[in-house]
């Protein structure tokens, strides 16, 4: 088989590249290596920044969307038990999109459907050859059949776990990573949201978190230990924990139901460079990972495919290569804020094992006066609604 552009992924940042790409009449062959089912049943955040939203309409997958979505101006953030909002639109004139990542991710997979994009499944063994020079020849198994495809240009969006990061030399890599000493111990219920809009608690008990995929679904986080398993957590053990975490207000109008998905994710911060070698080029969990508490996982991926969408147009249509010459530059130039964004906002709100009576101080201290100063506000939201691309 041949293509222009292989991606080697069907999550979100696979599926966002093809389907843009193919606004422009580039071709695209999107290898995953599990079921659809099996990425749709991924739980993941559910807050898009303005620029997803935009790539979202500009691949023409935006309108259940703008159907089902909810647009957020603002955010609740409690500590101890008082409680404040973050007006994100009147600082920034911007909001953000609730909507489920998994949603995201169905629409695209329709998107790709409708155009009958092709996306193989179930494949294993996946190699990355010649993606200095290029063409690029990847090598991979289809139950257990060898297959290979060719193409001018190969995109890693497989994740953290692919093998797109681990194909670029080690003596070319420099990883950066910082494992935070916590989970979040998520909950799926299908119980209307305790507020209309999310909540970010720092606690004496630990971090909490109430958001939302719809009027009757609510997501929920508490901090935990990463000795934790789901299976140490009974539901009622659950809500009695997040009810103590979040203001007593808010706790007395949650209403709690059984979980149908629990899970316990750990959070680490991460970055690999280069995004680039040769024809290879790294998008989203590929290249890199931020703590969930700012939800800028989708949101980073969404830039890289952007840039890359942007520089792959380029070459295509102006035969002009400044735009991936210059791919890994701009794109770790946007990661590397929202890393900053992502572990500010995590180190404010979470309880930290070895923090110090001290470090709590400061903690009480930034939260204080992020509640009662304009331009700290500011800053805040404009790093939450969306660093400009
Ligand atoms: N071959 C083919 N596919 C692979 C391979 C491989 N060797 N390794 C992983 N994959 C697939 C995974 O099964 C997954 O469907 O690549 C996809 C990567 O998707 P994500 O992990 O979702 O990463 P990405 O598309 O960059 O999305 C980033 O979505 O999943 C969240 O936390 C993530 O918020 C972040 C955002
Ligand atoms: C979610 O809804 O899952 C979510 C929302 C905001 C975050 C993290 C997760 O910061």
């Amino acid at each position: 088989m041949k293509t222009q552009v292989a991606i080697i992924g069907g999550g979100p940042s696979g599926l966002l590249l093809a389907q843009l790409l193919h606004t422009k009449g580039i071709d695209s062959i999107v290898l995953e290596r599990k079921t659809r089912d099996y990425v749709l049943g991924r739980i993941r955040a559910g807050v898009l920044e303005q620029g997803l939203v935009g790539l979202m309409e500009q691949a023409g997958c935006a309108e259940r969307m703008h159907r089902e979505g909810f647009l957020h101006s603002g955010t609740l953030i409690s500590y101890d038990d008082q409680m404040f909002r973050l007006d994100f639109t009147e600082h920034t004139g911007r909001a953000v999109m609730v909507y489920g990542q998994t949603e995201v991710t169905r629409d695209l997979y329709a998107a790709r459907d409708k155009i009958g994009g092709q996306v193989e499944f179930n494949v294993a063994d996946v190699v990355i050859n010649s993606a200095e020079q290029g063409p690029v020849e990847i090598c991979y198994k289809i139950e257990g059949k060898p297959q290979k495809l060719e193409a001018d240009f190969v995109a890693g969006c497989d994740g953290f776990h692919g093998v797109s990061r681990k194909t670029i030399p080690e003596d070319v890599r420099r990883e950066y990573e910082k494992v935070y000493p916590f989970g979040w111990l998520g909950v799926l219920s299908e119980t209307p949201p305790v507020n209309d809009e999310l909540i970010y608690a720092n606690s004496p008990h630990g971090f909490a978190l109430c958001s939302m995929r719809n009027d009757q679904l609510s997501r929920y986080y508490i901090q935990c230990s990463m000795q934790d398993q789901p299976s140490d957590w009974s539901d009622e053990a659950f809500w009695t924990e997040l009810k103590r975490r979040i203001p007593a207000s808010e706790a007395a109008n949650l209403v709690t139901g059984p979980s149908i998905e629990k899970s316990i994710a750990p959070l680490r911060s991460f970055v690999t460079e280069p995004m680039r070698w040769g024809r290879l080029f790294l998008c989203g969990d590929a290249a890199h990972i931020v703590p969930p508490t700012g939800a800028k996982g989708l949101n980073t991926a969404a830039s890289d495919v952007h840039y890359l969408f942007q520089a792959l147009t380029q070459f295509y249509t102006e035969d002009c290569s400044d735009g991936i010459d210059g791919y890994s530059e701009k794109a770790l130039r946007r990661v590397w804020k929202t890393e900053r964004f992502s572990w500010w906002f995590s180190s404010l709100m979470h309880r930290y094992p070895d923090q110090s009576e001290f470090d709590r101080k400061m903690q009480i201290a930034e939260l204080d006066f992020l509640r009662s100063n304009e331009a700290a506000q500011k800053a805040m939201a404009e790093c939450y609604v969306g660093l400009p691309y």
